[in-house]
């Protein structure tokens, strides 16, 4: 269940064998290789030296190790970018990005496709029936450094062909994307440009197509790299290392590519960049909050259908967020308990040895700078070694009371036209997450569409765009579904749709908003009634006939009812949020406990796990048998009971 990130390409030969065995003494079984090492499999055109990996996997083979081999193609090589300066990706202001650190390339290029699909084969054949293989990750963190969109010539070709494909004619183009204003009509494909380097904002139908067709490229991409492997490595699976908190591209459709999904996790780097207050920046630097990991191992155990790896643990102090505090005194190996209590298969490290040069001298890794002795991280990440030999294997993941809906293009949505400039998804998702996971309760993440049947609560925290296979899940639920904000307020080309939002919500729900107004911080509503609290940030005035629930204080509806479906027509601060979610708990007969911030529950089959993020110990339920930890689960600390 344990694994780690280790750069065979990093160390002196005469220590690989040491290290591989230091690694399976700790509980170590699964390695992953070769994702940056393109330079060293193949150090010029045509000449391809794999001897060092062939030796480097035979060392980790036989000190009982299996391998999970990365495809290289996140950094293509100076020969490579120098024969063919065009793979390089282009900035929003038309600027290309250099060679000198990695992800420079373009998804639309067609060389870096063949280039890829060369060096693929050539590995896919070379290890794919290797006995210490166990699988493959494609390339590294797909989207990383904002490598998604680009905006180049090659880019631009892609786009027309695929605007071509999808609207057919220019007539249809014109129509969907509203054209006719500002005299933007066009009457051939190859007059299209790229949306950006205008006077001022681009058409939101425009740059909303032009980030589909990114995703899409990204999953071609990906897909190339997967059928490849699969061919020539039948019966191991594939994989791809997603990042937390990224809504680049669409991860649902990328995911269908693989076995199973696999996220990087480094909580406190996560949370230096989460838009909290001073204060609970302050409250959370050195362990995180307590919603930030598992928020991402159940949005990949969704991605994953159920199956996820955590690909890259946090092992101390990374070096990438603004600040870079080292994790308290018992965090990895509570991140690391927590992920498996979510359902992880495996919990990788990354990395073995910090690296004392280039880039990351400042990351740690299980081992200090340029040594094999372990750091504080590393000592941790033993004693779970130890610990998951006594306690064997974990309950199967079973199926969460609630689901929340989770959708990439309501994040391109809202950060196209944010109408109000603190209307932010991402963070709009972690708090109805946050707050009702501050009830006990286990949450899955599903994909617009996905049927919701199965679930007591089903929660849709934004989603502006509803396509009729979403529709449709909607209408099917059984359960309570609680709408927020935006949501049902485009159409798919990015318009208002007929008869006003919440569009085609409105056959569940009889209302239509009127007006919005999006608020500056400090100018606030107050809600009250069946639930009270505070309206931030965005404001609907929405008229209706359905059972009005709390009202704002002029009046008119905040939250609105018909049968178990729910709209909010606000921002809610936490002290509303949780209130809601408190009251369709009850409405959805969901049994919960108010837990105190600093601590989250995890039930996984027969087993409860309790963790501590905070500086207060807490008292686990009476009669809990313990099998982990201690009745008084003191901070930074874990429990787990039936
Ligand atoms: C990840 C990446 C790794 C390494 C790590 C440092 O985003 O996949 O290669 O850079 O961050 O935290």
């Amino acid at each position: 269940m344990l694994g780690v990130c280790y750069y065979p390409e990093h160390w002196p030969e005469s220590w690989w064998a040491d290290d591989a065995k230091r690694m399976f003494e700790m509980g170590i079984r699964f390695v992953r290789i070769g994702e940056f090492a393109w330079s060293r499999m193949e150090p010029s055109r045509g000449f391809y030296d794999f001897e060092w990996l062939d030796r480097a996997i035979e060392v980790l083979g036989k000190a009982g190790l299996k391998v999970v081999l990365g495809t290289p193609t996140a950094t293509p090589p100076k020969w490579l970018m120098d024969e063919h300066p065009d793979i390089a990706p282009v900035d929003e202001r038309g600027q290309p990005r250099g060679f000198g650190s990695r992800r420079h390339y373009s998804f639309s290029s067609e060389t870096y496709h063949k280039e890829s699909s060369r060096i693929v084969e050539v590995l896919a054949k070379r290890y794919g029936n290797h006995p210490a293989l166990a699988g493959w990750q494609t390339d590294n963190e797909y989207g990383c450094h904002l490598t998604v969109l680009s905006w180049g010539a090659e880019d631009l070709k892609a786009f027309q062909n695929w605007l071509r494909k999808t609207y057919q004619t220019t007539d249809q183009l014109n129509e969907a994307w509203g054209n006719v204003f500002w005299s933007m009509e066009v009457s051939n494909f190859d007059q299209i440009s790229l949306p950006h380097l205008t006077v001022t904002e681009t058409n939101p139908a425009a740059r909303l197509d032009f980030w589909r067709f990114q995703s899409g490229q990204v999953a071609a991409y990906d897909k190339m790299q997967c059928d490849i492997i699969r061919k020539h490595s039948p019966g191991r699976w594939v994989t791809h290392n997603f990042m937390g908190f990224f809504n680049e591209f669409d991860h649902w459709k990328l995911g269908e590519n693989l076995d199973f999904a696999s996220h990087d996790s480094y909580p406190l780097g996560f949370a230096e960049q989460f838009p909290f207050s001073e204060q609970d920046h302050i409250k959370w630097a050195e362990t995180s909050h307590p919603d930030i990991a598992p928020f991402h191992h159940d949005l990949y155990r969704g991605v994953g259908r159920g199956r996820f790896w955590v690909m890259e643990q946090q092992p101390g102090p990374v070096n990438w967020a603004p600040w870079n505090p080292v994790p308290k005194p018992g965090m990895v190996r509570l991140w690391t308990w927590e992920a498996l209590a979510h359902g992880a298969e495996v919990v990788s490290y990354f990395r073995w040895r910090q690296a004392p040069f280039a880039q990351e001298q400042m990351h740690a890794g299980l081992n200090m700078a340029g040594l094999s002795d372990l750091s504080a991280g590393g000592t941790e990440a033993a004693a779970v070694g130890t610990e998951l030999k006594k306690i064997g294997k974990l309950p199967k993941f079973e199926q969460a009371p609630v689901a929340i809906v989770y959708d990439y293009e309501a994040s391109w949505i809202t950060r196209i036209q944010p109408q109000g400039q603190d209307f932010r998804y991402h963070e709009l998702v972690f708090r109805w997450y946050e707050a009702v996971r501050s009830l006990g309760l286990n949450v899955d993440f599903v994909p617009p569409g996905h049927s919701l049947k199965n679930y007591d609560l089903v929660l849709v925290p934004s989603l502006p765009h509803i396509s009729d296979q979403a529709l449709r899940a909607f209408e099917k639920a059984k359960g309570v579904v609680f709408y927020g904000p935006r949501t049902g307020s485009k159409t798919r080309h990015f318009a208002i749709p007929d008869g006003l939002a919440p569009g085609p919500l409105r056959g569940l729900l009889n209302m239509r908003v009127t007006q919005i107004a999006s608020l500056r911080p400090g100018l606030n509503d107050t809600v009250s009634g069946k639930v009270s609290g505070t309206a931030s940030r965005w404001r609907e005035h929405v008229e209706t006939s359905e059972q009005i629930l709390a009202r704002f204080a002029n009046k008119e509806a905040a939250l609105i009812a018909s049968g178990q479906h729910h709209y909010l027509a606000c921002w809610p601060d936490a002290d509303l949020l949780h209130d809601i979610m408190q009251v369709l708990c009850r409405k959805a007969k969901l049994k919960t406990v108010k837990l105190p911030e600093h601590i989250r529950l995890r039930t996984c089959g027969n087993l409860t796990f309790a963790f501590n993020y905070g500086t207060k110990s807490w008292k686990v339920p009476k009669g809990a048998k313990l099998v982990l930890g201690s009745a008084a689960v003191k901070p930074q600390n874990v429990a787990a009971w039936t």
